[in-house]
């Protein structure tokens, strides 16, 4: 059988991982992520054998700082603006490409724009500055099943034999993926929702539209199952049915469910948007519950981005049948 791979905390040794070309998850402030060399496509490749990912599906470069990002996308003023607000941090922008920018092309599955960020984790940020290339990684979760926002939620998904370490950083803090914003055409557009809003946005960019959840030409990532639980998950918590799970917000909360995850007992949305992976890992086991029932969530920005995945994580799933 394949062996765990070792969790560590170690810099040095996370960063001789990446030197030589294997793969290595590490904590951003988002979810974890699967990082490897974005400048080889060999490393690439191992990337997306490892997700068992659809190869037309590009991924996100992560760096250091602004200096290291501006030698692979080419900023514009609105770019400049979001950079200095918002990174390091929660954003991902999409723009077009430096030539010469000697990225590997699986990372961009071939497209002409490249989607880049820098963490504000501190570990992955030293890690950055001590390998000095940039890293190419998805979030660390084989593709179709729920982001990992702890360490172990990665180590119960790979093997040593795909991933060679895991740097441990504790619970991620946002617990939502980067919001994404393109900015490679005439009209900045929002193609994920996450922690930093359209108000956020709006503040700087009067302009910025979102796209439609079914725009799958231009947010390749944005399918359905990326989100979806094994146990089928529905929108709603009306009629319980029999070992049906509930994932629960708020202090109110209805009976007749085998178990309750609270995303916040309190109602707040922050918390409720760091906890949601978690909740669905720890939900999402098909030999004990038929089911996850939601209760919802405030309509803020983040009330929405949750909603989002959860929109996504119910449409391949339907709802329990008793
Ligand atoms: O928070 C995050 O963004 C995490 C951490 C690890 O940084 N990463 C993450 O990566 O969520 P991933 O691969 O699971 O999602 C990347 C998203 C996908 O929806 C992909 O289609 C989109 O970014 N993307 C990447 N490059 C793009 C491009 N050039 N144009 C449009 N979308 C792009
Ligand atoms: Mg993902």
């Amino acid at each position: 059988m394949s062996t765990p791979e070792p969790i560590i905390t170690d810099l040095e040794k996370a960063a001789a991982i990446l030197r030589r070309g294997d793969l290595l998850a590490l904590p951003t402030e988002t979810v974890y992520g699967l990082a490897g060399d974005a400048r080889d496509d060999r490393v690439v490749a191992k990337i997306y054998a490892a997700k068992g990912r659809p190869s037309f599906n590009p991924l996100i470069v992560h760096a250091a700082d602004t200096h290291a990002l501006r030698r692979l996308g080419v900023f514009n003023a609105v770019a400049d603006a979001l950079a200095k607000k918002f990174w390091p941090g929660p954003l991902t922008m999409v723009l077009p490409m430096q030539p010469n920018a000697g990225i590997a092309r699986l990372v961009t599955a071939n497209l002409p724009t490249i989607a880049l960020r820098i963490p504000a984790h501190p570990m992955t940020q030293a890690l950055l500055r001590r390998i000095d290339f940039p890293l190419a990684a998805p979030s660390a979760n084989p593709s179709g099943r729920i982001s990992p926002t702890t360490a172990q939620h990665v180590a119960n998904y790979f093997s040593a034999d795909s991933v060679a370490g895991i740097l441990d950083g504790g619970p991620c803090a946002v617990g939502l993926e980067s919001t994404i914003i393109d900015l490679s055409g005439d009209v900045p557009r929002i193609l994920r929702p996450g922690r930093i809003g359209i108000a956020d946005l709006r503040a700087l960019l009067p302009m910025v539209s979102t796209a439609q959840p079914d725009d799958a030409v231009t947010a390749p990532g944005m399918l359905a199952q990326h989100y979806a639980p094994r146990v089928p998950l529905r929108l709603g918590y009306d009629n319980p049915c029999t070992n049906e799970a509930l994932l629960a917000f708020g202090p109110d909360i209805p009976h007749g469910f085998k178990a309750v995850v609270n995303l916040s007992t309190r109602g707040d949305v922050i918390e409720a948007a760091a906890n949601l992976y978690a909740a669905l890992h720890a939900l999402d086991q098909p030999e004990k519950y038929n089911g996850i029932a939601t209760m919802s969530l405030p309509e803020t920005d983040l009330g929405q981005a949750i909603h989002d995945r959860l929109r996504r994580a119910a449409h391949t799933g339907g709802s329990c049948k008793t």
